[in-house]
């Protein structure tokens, strides 16, 4: 069945953790997956979603996850927190966008518009707030999607995938 326009977004909470894990070990493999040797890809995976990490991000006041759902099952997570990238103007009270992702399948309908508005009013809810993503260089159509946003590109950074090294873009949203 194709996408309801209103397909539900919600807030995750940490008894979605071993689910996030899955979700976010499956988008990043569809998306970039092909660009590493499997045991670097591996290694990220193991690490970068374990589920006792995405648990100690669910129950972090400062850190949010959202689920997008189609029939009862998750297909899409955005993630926002206080801004980590690397670049000399991050300051105290940053926010960053962390992850966006729909399976394939069910981008270019919309609905990752829809989860980034969730996750700018989130980081928002106390004001006006300087927000930051980071992009892999190569990754032009969210480059585009972020421009919309009026995140533009003020630095870079080298992210590490196992032992490959990507070229990171860093994107800035002023206040
Ligand atoms: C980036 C992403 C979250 C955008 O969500 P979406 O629902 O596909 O996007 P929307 O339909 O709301 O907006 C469409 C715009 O998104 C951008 N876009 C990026 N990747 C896209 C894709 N695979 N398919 C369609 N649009 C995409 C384009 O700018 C597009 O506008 P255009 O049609 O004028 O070129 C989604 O495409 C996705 O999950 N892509 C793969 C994972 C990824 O690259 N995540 C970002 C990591 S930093």
């Amino acid at each position: 069945m194709t996408l309801s326009p209103s397909a539900p977004i919600r807030r995750a909470t940490p008894a979605d953790a071993a689910l996030l894990s899955r979700l976010a070990a499956r988008t990043f493999t569809e998306t970039f997956g092909h660009l590493y040797p499997a045991g670097d890809l591996q290694a990220f995976l193991a690490d970068a979603y374990a589920v006792q990490k995405q648990r100690t991000i669910l129950s972090h006041p400062d850190y949010a996850v959202w689920l997008l759902e189609h029939e009862g099952e998750a297909i899409g997570h955005a993630a926002a927190g206080p801004c980590g990238l690397p670049h000399p103007d991050v300051a105290p009270g940053d926010g960053e966008l962390k992850r966006l992702y729909l399976v394939q399948g069910h981008q270019g309908g919309g609905h990752g518009a829809r989860m980034m508005q969730v996750a700018l009013d989130w980081l928002q809810r106390d004001g006006p707030r300087t927000l930051w993503v980071g992009v892999w260089s190569e990754n032009l159509g969210a480059q585009r999607f972020y421009r919309r946003y009026g995140f533009d590109k003020v630095g870079e950074y080298l992210f590490p995938v196992g032992g490959t090294r990507d070229l990171e873009f860093i994107l800035r949203r002023p206040a």
